[in-house]
């Protein structure tokens, strides 16, 4: 790490160097990690991931959608225009979403809430981080900025999607019996 610094400091434009060096640091502080950052990962919802609650369905759902077409888009044309968008979408996803699911997590009892929260903070504490950078112009590299969002939302979100939400999902299976109760209990509570 150390030499990885002081190249960086001698070199502040290597973009791959400065992307392993924060992947690193990442790693070092949270003990999470965040994976290849492959452009060409499959995203694609699938009933294994399915909880059987309409409303977190819908949002994981949608997630997915989102990324499949910031990734196509990205593939496909390179293009950064799709950046805002997606930030935009995040923003309000993060917030509602997390918020839901910690909700009907609670009400649960679900012994890993904790867990999800922590995880669920520390994922807003990046997006917050990165959407400052960019707004600020802290960062203008463009295939950087991509990398960095592309790494936020398949290496985490959708990581953090696939499994530990999963883990939730058949605890409430489990709890309920099947389907319906907590899709009433959620949509009551959305009156
Ligand atoms: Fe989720
Ligand atoms: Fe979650």
């Amino acid at each position: 790490m150390s030499m990885l610094s002081k190249h960086l400091r001698q070199v502040p434009e290597d973009t791959v160097a400065r992307i392993y060096h924060d992947r690193c640091n990442r790693f070092l502080k949270t003990g999470i990690h965040e994976g290849s950052g492959e452009f060409d990962l499959a995203i694609s919802w699938s009933k294994s991931l399915a909880m059987n609650h309409s409303v977190i369905d819908h949002q994981h759902r949608n997630l997915f959608n989102h990324a499949r077409d910031f990734v196509d888009a990205i593939t496909q044309s390179k293009s950064y225009s799709r950046v805002d968008a997606i930030m935009e979408f995040l923003d309000e996803y993060i917030h509602v979403h997390f918020e839901t699911e910690e909700r009907l997590m609670a009400e649960k009892h679900y012994p890993f809430l904790q867990m999800q929260i922590d995880q669920h903070r520390r994922f807003s504490r990046h997006f917050n981080g990165l959407k400052d950078q960019i707004e600020k112009k802290f960062i203008t590299n463009k295939v950087f900025i991509l990398f960095r969002v592309q790494l936020l939302i398949i290496d985490w979100l959708i990581n953090h999607t696939s499994k530990l939400d999963t883990h939730f999902g058949k605890f409430l299976r489990r709890q309920d019996g099947g389907y319906g109760d907590s899709n009433r209990l959620m949509k009551s509570k959305a009156k």
